[in-house]
């Protein structure tokens, strides 16, 4: 009965389409292949995955059809959350979704799901990535106001998809909180946000995000504790395609009895 996350699985078994680190980088190699097996010897069916989104090249339902086949084959109960990349995802049709996959997927995006006497919430979340102008000597000097400005609408959409998220689990009672992301919480000129102010004010115990890829990329967002919250980056290709242990429930019940 444990809780794991990864994200950004990337798969293309019916689309043409690939990312060029996906060719070029040798993690992404056979990574469908690895990801199962690491799957399989350490998580079992009474056991929840969280997958933090881009799950697919496919562009709709159609082409992501051997994709969700390949996420529905991995061992335990499956959560998901939308990433950018999640075409196959009408954002309106969520509960669509939950209904087509009854009992095999749960897609989360304004709703919750319990594990134990945790509410799982999320969003897919959103940071505005630039371009940045930088001198000489690397540092930032400007940026792009236009996609600035886009990027504080968006922000603002997601920022009330979570809220709503949170407030359903709240309005059932739970008090614990694990929070999901697709995107980074902050970006990399920020040391908060309006995500880390929310898994704050709710007192979120972790935030676990996906979306940076490659070596450059994985420190542009929070690893590890900031105040009373930590911090975890999933995407597949950090963790090596090993999912990463969220919470373990026998761990969890020790604590309870000594408490
Ligand atoms: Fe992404
Ligand atoms: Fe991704």
């Amino acid at each position: 009965m444990s809780l794991y996350a990864i994200g950004d699985l990337h798969l293309h078994f019916k689309s043409e389409l690939k990312a060029r680190n996906q060719i070029e980088d040798k993690v992404w190699q056979n990574h469908e292949k690895v990801l199962v097996d690491n799957c399989k010897s350490m998580i079992t069916a009474n056991d929840t995955l969280v997958l933090v989104g881009d799950h697919s090249w496919g562009k709709n339902l159609a082409e992501c059809r051997y994709d969700l086949d390949y996420i529905m084959n991995l061992p335990g109960r499956k959560i998901l959350l939308r990433g950018n990349h999640d075409m196959f995802w009408d954002v309106k049709k969520t509960g669509q979704l939950n209904e087509m996959f009854k009992g095999k997927l749960e897609f989360l995006q304004n709703n919750y799901f319990s594990y134990e006497d945790y509410a799982l919430v999320g969003t897919k979340g959103y940071t505005f990535e630039g371009p940045f102008y930088f001198d000489r000597y690397g540092n930032i000097q400007g940026w792009d106001e236009k996609e600035a400005e886009h990027a504080e609408k968006l922000v603002k959409r997601e920022y009330e998809r979570l809220v709503s998220s949170f407030e359903a689990a709240k309005a059932d009672g739970y008090k614990k909180f694990i929070m999901f992301l697709h995107y980074p919480p902050t970006n990399i000129l920020q040391s908060d946000s309006i995500f880390t102010k929310i898994a704050e004010k709710y007192g979120a115990e972790q935030v676990i995000y996906g979306h940076c890829h490659g070596k450059s990329r994985f420190h542009d967002s929070i690893i590890g504790k900031k105040g009373k919250v930590v911090y975890s980056l999933a995407s597949g290709d950090y963790l090596l395609w090993k999912p990463m242990v969220v919470l373990k429930l026998n761990l969890i019940k020790k604590y309870k009895k000594e408490v």
